[in-house]
């Protein structure tokens, strides 16, 4: 293992099999070996510096049907909500006296918000926080969508694409769903110039190492400026909800590995690791994820946005939020940065 680990280190990548052998072989020496090399290159470019965004879940109206997911369509028990422009707008106002300085729009792929309605929220939002940075997280588009709300100041934009492995895909998602297109999605957003993000679910029903040894191929191949990586959480009213969670333990591995295979790469500790774990994202942090997404939404729809159960975070104000999250960030000898967090290959506008 300590041969692998130390190839992935000097050469940021490894073969299919290699990967795999890295995966399946891994035991508490490896790990320690990973987290340790993962935490010196991201403090090489990042020091201590952890980033926060401000997620605004601003609809959970979703046309999409995917198998895991807790807002998809079949599910009659979500309670569906949508924020308007002025809510969203509050959202960031709040956000911005809290010092946010990067705001992700996230939400299901809902109809209702058509690719004219987010590009005047993106306007918006840029005219009055023109020193911020604007994420969008709304799913599969064109390439002329995508393009226009780029063209109106969207500066990065998240898109997982849950597994690099097509009949792995086709098991987490209904037929109208194709890995071919999210990947086209993925590689119009890159040829467009945003920072992009992709990133999977760690323990998704039926993954294996195999799968996960693409995953990471796809990610060197893709050479993301962000990487979203969480466990898998069942939710009790979708397809998958007596399916078991992903662990804590194989999504630090891969959080190391994947710092190690793009060393600048901005990586979050997810709410979901948060979830399966009290400090799920401090362990992150300290396997060498940077980013934490706080949640910016209005309590009142907090409960509704569960794309799986238990979710942390639902009940507290968006200033709690702040203050408890840079609290457990100091705890482990880290701090928060203001400002917007950019890759650092990326030219400050
Ligand atoms: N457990 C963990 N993550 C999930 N996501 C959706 N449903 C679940 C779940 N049950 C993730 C997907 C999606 C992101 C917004 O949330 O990877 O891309
Ligand atoms: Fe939200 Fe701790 S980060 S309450």
């Amino acid at each position: 293992m300590r041969a692998l680990i130390e190839k992935l280190e000097r050469e940021h990548t490894l073969s299919a099999v290699e990967f795999t052998a890295l995966i399946e072989g891994r035991n508490e020496t490896a790990a320690e070996l990973l987290f340790e090399k993962a935490v010196a290159q991201r403090q090489k470019y990042y020091g201590k510096d952890v980033y926060l965004r401000g997620l605004i879940e601003f609809t959970n109206y979703c046309k999409n049907d995917c198998y895991y997911c807790g807002i998809r369509r079949s599910n009659r028990h979500a309670q569906r909500y949508r924020l308007t422009k002025e809510d969203i707008l509050d959202c960031c106002r709040m956000g911005y006296a809290l010092g946010y300085r990067t705001f992700v729009l996230q939400g299901g792929e809902d109809p209702w918000y058509t690719p004219e309605r987010i590009e005047d929220l993106v306007r918006s939002i840029k005219k009055e926080y023109s020193d911020c940075a604007v994420t969008l997280s709304v799913g599969e588009h064109s390439h002329a969508v995508y393009q226009s709300w780029f063209n109106a100041g969207a500066d990065r934009y998240l898109l997982r694409h849950e597994t690099a492995d097509p009949n792995h895909y086709s098991s987490l998602h209904p037929e109208a769903m194709s890995l071919e297109n999210r990947l086209r999605c993925l590689w119009d957003l890159k040829e467009i110039g945003y920072q992009v993000g992709c990133g999977f679910m760690v323990g998704s029903p039926g993954q294996n190492a195999e799968h996960l040894a693409k995953d990471l191929l796809f990610i060197r191949t893709l050479e993301p400026h962000m990487v979203g990586i969480g466990p898998f959480i069942p939710q009790k009213d979708t397809p998958f909800g007596k399916e078991t969670a992903g662990t804590l333990e194989l999504t630090l591995y891969l959080l190391a590995i994947i710092r190690l295979m793009l060393p600048e790469v901005l990586l979050p500790a997810t709410t979901a690791l948060g979830t399966i774990h009290p400090m799920g994202r401090e362990k992150g942090i300290l396997a060498g994820a940077n980013v934490c997404m706080p949640n910016l939404s209005p309590t009142s729809v907090r409960k509704k946005y569960a794309l799986y159960d238990n979710k942390i975070c639902t009940g507290d104000e968006a200033a709690e939020c702040v203050q408890c999250l840079c609290r457990r960030i100091e705890r482990i000898g880290y701090k928060t940065a203001a400002g917007r967090g950019d890759h650092i290959r990326i030219e400050r506008k």
